[in-house]
């Protein structure tokens, strides 16, 4: 049991491991579980066709985990027996399934097509989606275009996207893994961080006139956030030197039109999303519209059609060929019958960068939760660590311990046919790296392999390679808006299923508050005061003394006209 867990006060719930379900794939576990996969690929030969499915743009070849074709049966047979298909309705019919905050979670309406209905609270939330969208559309060609000119008159070159966590994540990642259909005049920059150099650097060598601030914040009260916007401003109006030019430079993608119109913005120029579309699900929102800007409302288009491919897989396929489910399936049971703690996305594709931190939020914001719906802890290990980097650059990193370290992880591989650029010789490299790598994870290299190379008995021990890794390989013909929207509702289908399994809501993330709180209620003791004594515990107080001492107290809180 983990740290975590064992705090637990409530007795654990045991309602999903004591499940029939759940102990026949225990049992299963017993008597497979030591099966290597040598001996699962020698025992059948067709495993490598037969462990595949298809949709959307996305073929999945999970041959290559320690599964037979009774295990995919009896985790199918837990999916049912967790009431999977029902769940998995009620997210598309808009009932409140994020129930600690009485919400619909509805992403999937944001790229449901026009001609359909989802009515929410009397509402045909479809419709509201598509007037949002035509608006977008109209304002990122008329920025495209240069008919959306700056205050003094200047063609936009420059957009900056102020945004933090799923006002972010979502932008940047498909920001760049879409950068090759992006207008090149434009430069689009994100940031997130509160500190400081986040924003600095990025406004460097920018002209405020010729800059267009996007504020992203689905509640438009983050602290991150609401701070660079505000010194954003503040820099645009020095360079521009009249509060007017605001209108013409900032806009806003919230759901809070009180808090944008107080900031400044004209609810005019705020494009709106709604309490069902959870921040780290937003990024096919107005959210996206820098991402809409860079590469046009009609790639845009493709990308949501693109997801809605996936819904629709998601929604209609058996389970057995179903994409989310059975990388949810396989995630459940690498995590809780293998012990696997974490899980490596290494996408061989440059443009996708970006996609494992993306999908660190999707992930472990939805799914890192400690008791069930109804408020009983888990009895079991919830979310994996998700971490990840591009093929090939991890190989000449952390690739070593994937291979020989003691612990089991479990790969995702992403990759394409087709490369987008030229020299196609350094993409067939490319992707000989990619299948090379699930390869040697799976069979390794055995003792008696080594001694035939001649290796030394002493030095045998190093060279072996146990395998029996698991890993799956998503493949798409090249990476195109369509099979990125694919990508992305593959990974969401797939958390929304796994938090089906565990009970828990995946929807809400109470976990990021106390932070926040406490933050709130140090900032103002980071100021020397002597007269107020600090009451935190002994290591908290020893670091804001320290701070204290080595602080530079000087008026510098507002960003230079010209940054430089
Ligand atoms: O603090 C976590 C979080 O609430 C995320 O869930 C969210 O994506 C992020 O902050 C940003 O929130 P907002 O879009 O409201 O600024």
């Amino acid at each position: 049991m983990s740290a975590a867990k064992s705090q637990a006060c409530a007795p654990e719930s045991d309602a999903l491991t004591a499940r029939p379900a759940w102990q026949a794939l225990a049992a299963h576990h017993a008597e497979i579980g030591d099966a290597h996969l040598r001996e699962l690929f020698a025992a059948d030969p067709e495993r490598g066709t037969t462990f595949t499915a298809e949709a959307a743009g996305w073929f999945l070849d999970y041959s290559k985990n320690r599964v037979t074709a009774h295990t995919l049966e009896l985790l199918t047979a837990l999916a049912n027996d967790c009431g999977l298909a029902g769940r998995r309705d009620a997210m598309f019919r808009g009932d409140a399934i994020n129930t600690t905050e009485q919400r619909a979670v509805l992403h999937v309406a944001l790229r449901t097509p026009a001609s359909q209905k989802i009515v929410v609270d009397g509402q045909n939330v479809v419709a509201e989606v598509h007037a949002v969208l035509a608006r977008m559309s109209v304002f990122a060609e008329d920025v495209r275009g240069g008919r959306w000119l700056g205050y003094s008159g200047k063609r936009i070159r420059n957009i900056v996207n102020i945004g933090i966590g799923g006002s972010d994540l979502g932008p940047v990642m498909a920001f760049e893994a879409l950068r090759y259909y992006s207008q090149r005049d434009l430069t689009v920059r994100f940031v997130s961080n509160v500190d400081a150099t986040d924003l600095i650097e990025a406004l460097r060598d920018f002209d405020a006139a010729e800059t267009l601030f996007i504020v992203c914040s689905k509640t438009f009260t983050t602290q991150e956030t609401l701070t660079n916007a505000h010194a954003a401003r503040d820099w645009c109006v020095a360079q521009l030197g009249d509060e007017t030019a605001v209108a013409r430079h900032f806009v806003a993608v919230s759901t809070n039109v009180e808090g944008v119109t107080e900031f400044g913005i004209a609810a005019e120029q705020m494009f709106g999303f709604w309490d069902w579309v959870g921040g780290r699900y937003s990024m096919d929102s107005a959210i996206g519209l820098a991402n809409m800007i860079a590469i046009g409302p009609e790639n845009f288009r493709a990308m949501l059609a693109g997801f809605h491919a996936m819904d629709q897989h998601f929604q209609n396929a058996p389970m057995a060929h179903n994409l989310p489910v059975l990388l949810a399936l396989l995630a459940i049971w690498n995590n809780n019958f293998l012990g696997a703690t974490t899980v490596a996305v290494l996408p061989y594709a440059q443009y996708l960068k970006r996609f494992p931190a993306y999908l660190q939020q999707l992930t472990m914001e939805s799914n890192g939760k400690h008791v069930t719906r109804a408020g009983n802890p888990v009895a079991i290990e919830t979310a994996p660590i998700l971490w990840g980097e591009p093929g090939t650059n991890g190989q000449h990193s952390f690739y070593q311990l994937i291979h020989q370290g003691t612990r089991l992880v479990p790969c995702d591989f992403i990759g394409f046919c087709q490369s987008l650029n030229p020299l196609r010789g350094q993409h067939d490299l490319l992707t000989a790296n990619l299948f090379a790598q699930s390869q040697a994870l799976a069979f390794g290299k055995t003792a008696d392999e080594v001694s035939a190379e001649g290796i030394s008995e002493a030095l045998a021990p190093h060279r072996v390679f146990e395998g029996n890794r698991p890993s799956n390989t998503l493949l798409a013909e090249r990476l195109t808006p369509a099979t990125l929207g694919a990508l992305v509702a593959l990974y969401e289908h797939s958390v929304f299923t796994q938090g089906v399994i565990w009970d828990i809501d995946s929807f809400d993330q109470w976990g990021v508050e106390l932070g926040k709180a406490l933050a709130q209620r140090l900032l103002p003791e980071l100021t020397p005061d002597d007269a107020v004594a600090l009451a935190h515990d002994s290591s908290t107080n020893a670091l804001i003394e320290r701070y204290r001492r080595q602080r530079i107290d000087e008026d510098a809180d507002r960003l230079p006209a010209a940054v430089d």
